[in-house]
């Protein structure tokens, strides 16, 4: 799979956002090692620190699927501003791997690169704990 296949799944996506607070939408998609690519849009709430982002619906979505093992995501929003995960979601993807490539998609289909260890360095995770 491309990275542009991958960013056109995260943009298919992202018609399913329900942001009417930010109308904002914003898709992701997940690549798995095993080739399967799952997919999230953000759901807001009028209580709006609910609100979960694309990234972590296509987390959640994953590992609710059994899949755990991931190689890329794409995130995808309208504007011409390439779409960073934030902090949150930085940290939920760490969980699962630090080397995560994150393709950032802006309306017009350009896109920026990154390793996850590039956005989240020192990042805090399982071995804090001792594991
Ligand atoms: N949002 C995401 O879904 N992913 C990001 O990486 C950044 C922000 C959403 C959350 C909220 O619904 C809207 O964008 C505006 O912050």
């Amino acid at each position: 799979m491309t990275d542009r296949d991958l960013i056109n799944k995260a943009e298919e996506a992202r018609k399913n956002g329900y942001a009417p607070y930010s109308r904002f939408p914003v898709g992701a998609a997940l690549e798995c090692y095993d080739g399967s690519v799952i997919t999230g849009c953000n759901v807001e709430n009028a209580s709006l620190g609910c609100t979960i982002c694309a990234e972590r619906s296509a987390v959640c979505a994953a590992v609710s699927q059994g899949k755990q093992s991931f190689r890329r995501i794409a995130i995808s929003s309208s504007g011409n501003e390439y779409c960073m995960p934030c902090g949150a979601c930085r940290q939920v993807l760490s969980e699962f791997s630090t080397e995560l490539e994150i393709l950032c998609a802006r309306e017009d289909g350009r896109y920026v690169s990154y390793r996850l260890s590039e956005l989240l360095p020192h990042s805090f995770g399982r071995s804090n704990l001792g594991g």
